[in-house]
């Protein structure tokens, strides 16, 4: 059956973007069929990570009611099937963003994965991202406002009935005083389903005009190696899940979910 996978945060660049795309092609390379949807519609970035920013029609498109959604499938680096965003602030204007859910749908049959980036916060995008899947995972940087970020996403995704169901923790090694993956499961109740190591290659990435995600020209630094680890977990290693309420983080769960 397929996975519609929703990555999501609470604090804006945290990575979703970057792990969407590295993930994708890590699943691709593990035989899985894949599909990239840029579901983060006014700051579209996944295109610009794959290195398909020329894309001629995309999604804003589709959520204008001006094409087919069949006809917004590219293929991208790796092999993986993408449906892009306008990179154009004109194309911003008047998108149906209730759409996304039904769109989705459409493509289940021909993919085992599907996955979404979205934007931050907990815009109508984010939401209608968070509704169209069947899994939303939260993307987190180890400090405590990204975390308390994360935690009125979670709620809120819940709120909508979405499903959140893991976190990956991001940029691990770069906060000073940051906090424990397993702290963070504590305060998130949710599993992790791994870390990723702060990585400078990672960030000088961007630095080329041509981009190639990691996973494809950096296939042996850290970063890429947590990421297909997550991809093999995505696909069945066993995630313990631990789950204790107290402190500062049961208080806010408190007070946003008022
Ligand atoms: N593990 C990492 N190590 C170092 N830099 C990283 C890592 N992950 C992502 N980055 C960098 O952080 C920046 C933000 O990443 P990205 O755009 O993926 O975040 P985002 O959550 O999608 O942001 P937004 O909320 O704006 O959509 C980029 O420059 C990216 O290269
Ligand atoms: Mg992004």
């Amino acid at each position: 059956m397929v996975r519609i996978i929703t990555f999501a945060s609470g604090k804006g660049g945290v990575g979703k973007t970057t792990l969407v795309a590295n993930l994708g092609i890590a699943l691709k390379q593990m035989n899985e069929k894949v599909l990239l949807i840029d579901a983060d519609v006014s700051m579209a970035n996944l295109s610009l990570i794959l290195g398909m920013e020329s894309s001629p029609i995309t999604i804003n498109d589709v959520l204008r009611g001006e094409a087919n959604i069949e006809d917004v499938i590219y293929k991208g680096p790796g092999g993986v099937d993408v449906i892009p965003a306008s990179l154009s602030l004109q194309n911003f204007q008047a998108l149906d963003l209730s759409k996304i859910p039904q769109i989705v749908k459409k493509l289940t049959y021909n993919y085992n994965f599907i996955i979404l980036d979205c934007a931050a916060g907990i815009g109508e995008d984010t939401l209608a991202a968070m509704a169209a899947a069947t899994e939303v995972f939260i993307v987190i940087n180890p400090y405590s406002l990204s975390i308390a970020d994360a935690l009125k996403t979670k709620i809120m995704a819940q709120k909508i009935n979405a499903k959140p169901v893991g976190i990956i923790v991001n940029m691990v090694g770069h906060y000073r005083g940051e906090i424990k993956e397993e702290d963070i499961v504590k305060m998130m109740e949710l599993p992790s389903y791994g870390m990723i190591p702060f990585d400078e290659v990672v960030r000088e990435n961007f630095y080329y005009k041509q981009i190639v995600p990691i996973i494809i020209k950096n296939p042996n630094i850290p970063a890429s190696l947590a990421i297909k680890n997550i991809a093999k977990r995505l696909l069945g290693k066993e995630v313990v899940i631990q789950t204790e309420k107290k402190g500062f983080f049961a208080w806010l769960k408190s007070i946003f979910g008022k």
